[in-house]
């Protein structure tokens, strides 16, 4: 794929009381709003508990599907017993990309030294790029607006684009 062109993205959410039907997930809303002013859409959703075993093979089931090209998660970075999303990711990606994050946290500690507080990483499997947000709303939007454009770029190139890097600055 180009770097705009009908990218097909999945949203995982890590909640164990949103799974349970407890308290209703609000990330889904917001990532599709951004993404419709980005001209895309979430193509799967699925809404999973805070399990490393379970978080591992939904991710995989989704990069090895062909079906998609970029994954997102939400929740589970943190520091609470139950925050397993970084190990769980890192442990099935076969490239990771430290730059994602780094950039995350850095214009998040504009917005909040709380930003520290995320563990999230990112990284490829399979020419698929999967992508750690926070999990309240607020903060999935704040990371993923950041960095949402060098994304596409990097699914591009990570699916074989051989194309120059056009100047970007
Ligand atoms: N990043 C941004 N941009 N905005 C925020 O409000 N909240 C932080 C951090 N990153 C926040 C943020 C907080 S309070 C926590 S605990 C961590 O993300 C981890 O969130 P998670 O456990 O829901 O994934």
């Amino acid at each position: 794929m180009g770097d705009n062109t009908n990218i097909r993205i999945g949203l995982v959410v890590m909640s164990d009381r949103a799974s349970a039907g407890v308290r209703p997930d609000g990330v889904e809303g917001v990532i599709r709003e951004f993404l419709a002013k980005e001209g895309a859409d979430l193509a799967k959703v699925s809404i999973i508990p805070d399990e490393a075993d379970i978080i591992g093979k939904k991710l995989v089931e989704w990069a090895d599907s062909g079906r998609l090209d970029l994954v997102l998660t939400s929740g589970g970075t943190g520091v609470s017993p139950r925050d397993v999303t970084p190990e769980a990711t890192c442990a099935i990606l076969q490239q990771e990309i430290p730059g994602i994050p780094e950039a995350m946290r850095a214009e998040s500690l504009k917005i909040t030294n709380r930003a520290v507080l995320s563990r999230g990483v990112a990284g490829i499997r399979n020419g698929v790029m999967i992508v750690n947000l926070p999990g309240s709303p607020k903060a999935a939007l704040e990371n993923l607006a950041c960095v949402y454009s060098a994304l596409l770029h990097g699914v591009a190139k990570a699916q074989g684009d051989k194309s120059d890097c056009a100047p970007t600055h």
